[in-house]
């Protein structure tokens, strides 16, 4: 029997190699996705108030970036974008010379290498706010279906590798599935938000990206974050329909359901470390309440540790490189 005195855990902590001996869960910045605000005009970096360190780009500025991120090994970045105008159809979303597809030709003009993930929602682009189109008062699931292949074909079509539908309306995988394959895209993958909850911790995003709906709630389309079991069950439906790697989102307070998912499904997991996770890390520090590259690392390992396969965070570029300084 390995008790103590015969066991002493702290052996394997006496120092720093022996703790990287024992070490489980390791960060590499291959595993992480960074998330980008896109906008018109030119010379244009605003800062994104609760988010320091984000800001919304024009083309050239977030061409600079893109080429900071891939200089520090980041392999991949998730657009979001930020329309001239928005409509109650979202028709820039879908628009080919809308403002996301010049930014994925421009990428893959400029930074060929890097993978161009794209956001495939409506809420960015509608002037009510909701992730579909509005139909008797409410989000109309099935028209928004439409809108969404639409959109996902508009970002291949413009050079996309992943679209990543999160409006949350059901059968959206499906949808895009079919659209892609209509129009002969048969290899490009999906990766589906299939858990993604009703969650507050989209605060600084939605100010972000503007997207606060401008009545109501998301929550008769996104989940009640009671629920985990019923995460299991969205996460099905998305592999059902077709999606090639699925998402828990938010991370931080949904390390439960990422651990479930890794243990139920074999495909490649991803966790979005939102928006609402990086700013309170930000102001938190900001105070001098904690110490911010501590917490960070510590954040991102538990969401690692959970299960996630990848991680879509805003931290991406800060933690490559103090990866890089570790090395
Ligand atoms: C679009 C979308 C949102 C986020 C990612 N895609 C906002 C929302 O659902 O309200 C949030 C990301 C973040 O908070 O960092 N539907």
């Amino acid at each position: 029997m390995t008790s103590f005195p015969h066991s002493r855990l702290r052996r394997l902590r006496g120092s720093d190699s022996i703790r990287n001996m024992a070490r489980e869960t390791r960060l590499s910045v291959k595993e992480f996705v960074y998330p980008l605000f896109v906008g018109h005009g030119h010379g244009v970096k605003e800062a994104i108030e609760p988010m320091p360190g984000q800001y919304q780009m024009s083309l050239d500025v977030l061409s600079e970036e893109i080429g900071e991120a891939a200089e520090l090994g980041v392999p991949a970045v998730l657009l979001f974008g930020l329309p001239a105008e928005k409509d109650p159809l979202g028709t820039e979303g879908y628009d080919p010379e809308g403002i996301v597809q010049e930014a994925v030709r421009m990428i893959k003009k400029d930074h060929p290498d890097m993978m161009v993930i794209t956001d495939v929602c409506m809420c960015e682009y509608t002037d009510h706010g909701h992730c579909g189109v509005i139909a008797n008062d409410r989000v109309d699931n099935d028209q928004t279906l439409e809108l969404l292949g639409k959109t996902a074909v508009s970002h291949v079509q413009a050079g996309a590798d992943l679209p990543a539908p999160s409006a949350m309306m059901d059968g959206q995988v499906w949808a895009i599935r079919q659209a892609l394959n209509d129009h002969g895209y048969e290899d490009t993958p999906i990766m589906g938000y299939a858990a993604k909850y009703s969650s507050g911790f989209y605060g600084p995003f939605r100010v972000a990206a503007n997207s606060t709906p401008k009545f109501g709630d998301r929550k008769s389309y996104q989940m009640d974050p009671a629920n985990a079991r019923m995460a299991m069950r969205e996460i099905e439906a998305d592999i059902a329909e077709g999606a090639d790697i699925v998402m828990v989102k938010p991370a931080l307070s949904y390390l439960d359901v990422i651990r479930q998912a890794k243990d139920r499904f074999d495909l490649p997991l991803a966790a979005y470390n939102v928006s609402g996770e990086y700013s309170m890390i930000k102001a938190a520090a900001a105070n001098g309440w904690i110490d911010e590259k501590t917490v960070t690392m510590e954040v991102l390992t538990s969401i690692k540790r959970a299960g996630a396969d990848t991680i879509l965070t805003y931290h991406a570029k800060e933690v490559a490189k103090w990866l890089k300084e570790a090395e």
